[in-house]
This record gives C-alpha cells, sequence and structure tokens, in this order.
C-alpha cells in the first residue's frame, strides 16, 4: 500500500472548506455525478448495496441515495471531520447509510461480505501506482458477480500535448469559477502538487490485471469516468 496522506495534505479537511468551494473548482463536478450514478446498470427500485470509497461531504452517496430510494450505502474516507460535513447532506437518507472512518483499502480488506457497486469521486488519485493496484485488487474481492465499480477521477494524458491543453483548461476553469484567490491557489497546489493521477489508460489496465474487466466510459480533459464489472464467474 502507499504512503497514507495525511490531515495537512487536505487544506479543505482542516478548514473545513469543501462544500464551499469543490463544486465550483472541480470542472463539471454534477454533470460528472449524474453520469456516475447514471451508469449504475441497476433498476431505479432495486436493493443495491454499495460503498462510496472517499465519501467527503457526500456528495456522491447522496446522488445514489436520491436516485436508488432502496439503496444502501456504506461511505468510508479517512477524516473524521470530512464525514461531520456529510453527516448533513446524509441526513434525510439516515437509515440507509453508515459512514465509516478509514483508509479505503484497509476498509475493503476488513471484512468479506461482497456489495453491488462500489464508487468512488474524485479520490484514488491520492495513492499512487502500487496503492491503485491494491486498491484495485480490494475492490475486486468485494464485489458481487455482476457488481460493478465506477471513478471518477482526475487521470492524466500519455502525450504532453494533451496533457498541456488539458491542464490549462482546469486551471481556466478555476480561475473562473472561484473568486477567492487564497482558495484558487489553495486548489492549485492540491492539484499540482499533492494530487498523484495516472493516466486513465493505465487505471483501465490495471484493473483488468486484478480481473476487474474495465474501460473508460467517458472523458472530458483531465476528468474521467471508469467503469469496471466483476465477471460472473469471479
Ligand atoms: C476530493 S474529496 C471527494 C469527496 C467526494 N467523493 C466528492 O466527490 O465530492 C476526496 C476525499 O477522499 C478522502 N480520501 C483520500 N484518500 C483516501 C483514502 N486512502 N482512504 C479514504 N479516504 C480517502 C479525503 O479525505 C476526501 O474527503
Amino acid at each position: 500500500m502507499s504512503k497514507v496522506l495525511g490531515i495537512d495534505d487536505f487544506f479543505y479537511v482542516s478548514d473545513r472548506s469543501y462544500d464551499l468551494t469543490a463544486e465550483k473548482a472541480l470542472p463539471h463536478y454534477h454533470e460528472a455525478h449524474r453520469l456516475l450514478v447514471s451508469c449504475l446498470p441497476f433498476p431505479r427500485d432495486a436493493k443495491i448495496e454499495v460503498i462510496d470509497l472517499g465519501v467527503g461531504s457526500g456528495v456522491t452517496s447522496a446522488y445514489v441515495l436520491k436516485n436508488f430510494p432502496n439503496a444502501r450505502v456504506t461511505g468510508v474516507d479517512l477524516f473524521p471531520e470530512m464525514l461531520d460535513e456529510a453527516r448533513p447532506r446524509i441526513n434525510p437518507f439516515a437509515d440507509r447509510v453508515t459512514l465509516v472512518q478509514s483508509e479505503n483499502t484497509k476498509f475493503l480488506a476488513s471484512a468479506e461480505t461482497k456489495v453491488d457497486a462500489i464508487v468512488s469521486a474524485f479520490c484514488i488519485h491520492h495513492q499512487d501506482e502500487q496503492g491503485k493496484k491494491d486498491l484495485f485488487a480490494a475492490i475486486q474481492k468485494r464485489l458481487k458477480p455482476d457488481g460493478v465499480f465506477l471513478m471518477l477521477d482526475w487521470t492524466i494524458f500519455n502525450s504532453p500535448h494533451l496533457h498541456k491543453i488539458a491542464r490549462e483548461n482546469t486551471m481556466r476553469h478555476l480561475e473562473a469559477n472561484v473568486s477567492d484567490t487564497a482558495y484558487r491557489e489553495k486548489w492549485a497546489y492540491h492539484w499540482n502538487y499533492i494530487n498523484i493521477p495516472s493516466s486513465a489508460d493505465e487505471m483501465v489496465a490495471w484493473l483488468n490485471g486484478v480481473g476487474l474487466p474495465a474501460e473508460t466510459v467517458f472523458r472530458n480533459l483531465e476528468l474521467a469516468l471508469i467503469g469496471a464489472s466483476a465477471s460472473p464467474s469471479s
């Protein structure tokens, strides 16, 4: 497993500003969440069990809970501060959601019960290559046959030219949508020096490598939605 980051690596955890600026700073934040939920291949009334890795302030979980009224969600996050941020948002669904303070891979490895879906938004880029591979292996073990994994995240391009275009687009979005200079600088620092994004192609290959057939199902410059499904024999 890769180094687990501490609270000092997450400015928005220590100053509790995630909800204040994330939806503005992150390009296509809500559209991307809607897309993720629309890719969950279950009837709306299905009684599905879902794990949300890096639940943060609960936005991803709330999208799942709202769109699947019989879903049960377990939201996992490293920091109690973020779980506190999530509580008001998920309160309307309190009887269908459990929040757990844990590192994602450790949480997945701590039990064997299998779930219908594992989702994660804007989180997995905090792991290095080995950390991502370990996480993907742990995800594979916790999915039911035909279970799905959907990850929405920052990615990089193999082509330096495309990488530059995509990065500039992200920075332009930040500039245009976050008016507070101090927060713009904090997000830019976090993205440039704390995040460890990988290319979508590499992550797809690592998922395939642990027995989770995967593909990039949607992409918009640095953002990618990657989907993987457990095969019935796993
Ligand atoms: C950018 S926020 C995303 C939150 C939410 N999914 C969203 O889309 O708004 C990333 C969250 O992942 C959590 N996180 C990062 N690495 C983690 C890990 N290895 N295990 C558990 N949580 C982690 C952070 O504490 C943070 O709350």
